[in-house]
């Protein structure tokens, strides 16, 4: 069993799609383990992309992931980080597979949905800056 981390960005709640995103989770098998809703301030949000500071997007990045409320969950599964990047396609909606989350409702590069962890070790790091092993059901 594997675990990931999900964040729905500002803009997936803007548009009204917790729950079309977690219907597709849960539709492809993937077991929700945690969750939590919360408003990320600039200081986390850089923290959380830590690794992008230096880029070129990384101040409109923070800008982006700070300005309103996201949905954060654990998700649990076998193969399960490899499932959610499926899910969630490209980074970029242009260059993702058609019936993806990101190709279905993003339209932009930045503003594109959801996050997911990309290989087992961001995905405990990233677990562990918003869930203790308490939270985690
Ligand atoms: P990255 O970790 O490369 O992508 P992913 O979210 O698919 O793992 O980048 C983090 C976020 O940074 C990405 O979701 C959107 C934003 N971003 C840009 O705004 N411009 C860019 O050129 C890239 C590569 C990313």
């Amino acid at each position: 069993m594997e675990r990931t981390l999900s964040i729905i960005k500002p803009d997936g709640v803007e548009k009204k799609l917790i729950g079309e995103i977690i219907r597709r989770f849960e539709a492809a098998g993937i077991r929700i383990a945690a969750m939590k809703m919360l408003r990320l301030t600039k200081a986390e949000a850089e923290g959380f992309y830590a690794v992008h500071r230096g880029k070129p997007f990384f101040e409109s990045l923070t800008d982006f992931m700070s300005s309103g409320p996201i949905v954060v969950m654990v998700l649990e599964g076998e193969d399960v980080i490899r499932k959610n990047r499926e899910l969630m396609g490209a980074t970029n909606y242009k260059e993702a597979k058609p019936g993806t989350i990101r190709a279905d409702f993003a339209s932009d590069i930045e503003k594109n949905i959801v996050h997911g962890s990309d290989a087992p070790e961001t995905a405990r790091t990233e677990i562990a800056y918003f869930f203790s092993e308490m939270d985690i059901c």
